[in-house]
């Protein structure tokens, strides 16, 4: 616990109101001393909405009541005010945007209608969002699940970063999701009176979503163990959301089936348009809370606390960014683009699909079940994921990514379709060049 005689009031104020929800129990020291300032950005709001005759609160040059702007700036963004490009946004983000975005969501996951949760918050990416949730959630001694292999960077936020631990479970089995595997990990967990899991799907980097099967027994699992009065969080990590490419997959997200499942769940979801509007370098995303025994005032005090990681590291996100997403979300085209090109990578799923289906008794490379995203793994016998890369690299002029020291990455959504099938070609005879080369 942190020291008490540090905590600002407000801090206090907050942890006094989520003492009273499930939040309040996954606090971590640095999640409790957080608070929002009554000072510049609280009073500057205010201001905005107040002060008839001049608004003397905020550091920015204002003329005529819009920023100052460059015409070097202007000129490049034509449809764009001032006060779109240069001005300072508000911590939680753009608020039109933050509930466009929330229409989104329950668009994307129907079975969110009508349920309570929490207005998303804007942050500059979903890496600054996992980032910002492990400062709230994760202290020194706290566990946090996720399936193995897992994205590189989640280890380097939690353990490198934040000083936690990362603990994997094995996602696999028969060639779909180990369910037992996953409950026997969630079951002894809970035994510590907490869990804490982070989950992506599609998963980077398998590229692979549970089928609707598979997500009604994760969802089993995780009620059965809130049940039992263990208390759960689960952050899924929605950054390849909608690039599903089989029938049987599970169409919502694991957050949709969590937000108002059990009083003892506390589900949040970490997503933006980085993937699923193709604007990787605009860096923004969301994180939404949802619990079904949370109230607004609950919300309220999270936001707060989310607002103040933000406050004390970037202070706001991107501006243009955000104007930039108002335009495209509302543009009348975006949606009948959007499908094109995940028609495109759907074509390039099917290529790489039809060629793992006909090399299944490949000796040395054999694929992780994949049916969405930008990826597929495969998993490496008799040759080190390394030693294959490098091979692919400087030999044969194929980029691919050695995730561990047995999997090797591709990722088939960067790669032109026609080419696909020729750097597939090229990866499974080097793998077996390399293992008849050593036992020579
Ligand atoms: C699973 C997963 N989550 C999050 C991200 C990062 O999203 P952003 O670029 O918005 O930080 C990635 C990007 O590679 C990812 O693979």
């Amino acid at each position: 616990m942190a020291n008490k005689i540090n905590l600002n009031p407000l801090a206090e104020e907050l942890n006094e109101i989520l003492s009273q929800s499930l939040a309040g129990q996954f606090l971590s020291d640095l999640g409790t001393r957080l608070y929002f300032p009554k000072g510049i950005i609280a009073q500057s709001g205010e201001a905005k909405k107040h002060s008839k005759i001049a608004n003397a609160t905020i550091g920015m040059a204002v003329k005529n009541g819009k920023p100052l702007i460059l015409n070097a700036l202007k000129d490049q963004l034509p449809g764009f005010e001032s006060q779109e490009i240069v001005a300072y946004s508000p911590t939680a983000g753009i608020e039109e945007l933050r509930k466009e975005w929330r229409d989104a969501i329950i668009r994307k996951n129907p079975s969110l209608k009508g349920v309570s949760m929490s207005l998303p918050v804007l942050v500059p990416g979903l890496t600054a969002g996992l980032s910002y949730l492990s400062d709230l959630f994760l202290d020194e001694d706290s566990v946090l699940l996720t399936g193995n292999p897992a994205w590189d960077n989640y280890v380097l936020i939690v353990e490198a970063r934040r000083n936690s631990r990362l603990k994997g479970f094995s996602l696999f089995k028969d060639n779909g999701f180990d369910i037992t595997g996953f409950e026997a990990t969630v079951k002894e967990e809970a035994k510590s009176g907490t869990v804490r899991m982070l989950l992506n799907f599609p998963q980077n980097p398998s590229g692979y979503t549970p089928t609707k099967r598979e997500t009604a027994e994760i969802v089993r699992v995780l009620m059965e163990t809130a049940d039992s009065g263990a208390k759960i969080m689960v952050w899924s990590d929605d950054a390849y959301f909608g690039l599903d490419y089989e029938d049987d997959i599970e169409p919502e997200s694991l957050f949709a089936k969590l937000a108002n499942a059990h009083e003892n769940i506390l589900a949040i979801k970490i997503d933006g348009p980085t993937k699923e509007d193709y604007v990787w370098g605009l860096r923004t995303g969301f994180i939404t809370f949802a619990s079904k025994g949370m109230k607004e005032e609950h919300y309220d005090a999270l936001i707060k606390k989310l607002m103040g990681a933000i406050r004390s590291s970037v202070s706001c996100a991107a501006t243009p960014s955000q104007s930039l997403m108002l335009h495209m979300l509302g543009h009348p085209e975006s949606e009948a683009e959007k499908t094109e090109f995940r028609k495109l990578l759907e074509e390039r799923y099917r290529v790489v699909r039809k060629f793992i289906d006909a090399h299944k008794d490949h000796p040395v490379l054999s694929a992780l079940p994949f049916n969405s995203g930008y990826f597929m793994s495969m998993k490496c016998t008799g040759v080190g994921a390394e030693e294959l890369r490098v091979k692919l690299l400087h030999d044969h002029g194929i980029g691919t990514i050695a995730i561990d020291p047995s999997h090797l990455r591709v990722a088939f959504s960067s790669v032109d379709t026609e080419k696909l099938e020729m750097v597939f070609e090229v990866i499974f005879q080097t793998a077996i060049k390399i293992v008849e080369t050593k036992n020579r």
